[in-house]
């Protein structure tokens, strides 16, 4: 049996039909065409396929999409601003090569996305404390958490 949900996704309502099992993480790339949200592990352990549900981070491998039906959600695709401009952590993130093969940058722009709206002004601890739920195979972690404060800055600039 189908269920027909609909989400609002990076601003806009969407509609999808979907068995109860389908994972929002499926849902969001196979259903809707947004393959940004990436998938690693899928039982909760990468991070990598983080997006926002109503402005937190969730896994999005381990939540049903029939259970966040009518919720707002945003993934890597929608972080950019109207006319593609990148936000200020993507941009972070491209100055302080905080990426390499990019498997696992759109869990972290998300995640970090929501941490700085938590806390604009978060120390090294507070940084490790708030990625420690995303993995990266590649950066060693050092440029990610230096891209985080310069991210921090930026967003201080721009307010
Ligand atoms: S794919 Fe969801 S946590 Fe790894
Ligand atoms: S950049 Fe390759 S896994 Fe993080």
């Amino acid at each position: 049996m189908e269920h027909e949900i609909t989400l609002v996704v990076n601003g806009t309502a969407r509609r999808a039909r979907v068995p109860a099992r389908r994972l929002l993480s499926d849902c969001l790339r196979h259903d809707l065409g947004l393959t940004g949200t990436h998938v690693g592990c899928e039982h909760g352990v990468c991070g990598c396929c983080t997006v926002l549900l109503d402005g937190r981070p969730v896994r999005s491998c381990l939540t049903f999409a029939v259970t966040v039906d009518g919720a707002e959600i945003t993934t890597v695709e929608g972080l950019a601003g109207p006319g593609g401009e990148l936000s200020a952590v993507q941009r972070a993130f491209a100055e302080c090569h905080g990426l390499q093969c990019g498997f696992c940058t759109p869990g972290f722009l998300c995640t970090v996305t929501a941490l700085l709206r938590e806390n604009p002004a978060p120390t090294d601890d507070e940084v490790v404390e708030g990625i420690s739920g995303n993995l990266c195979r590649c950066t060693g972690y050092q440029n990610i958490v230096k891209a985080v404060h310069r991210a921090a800055e930026l967003l201080a600039e721009e307010s």
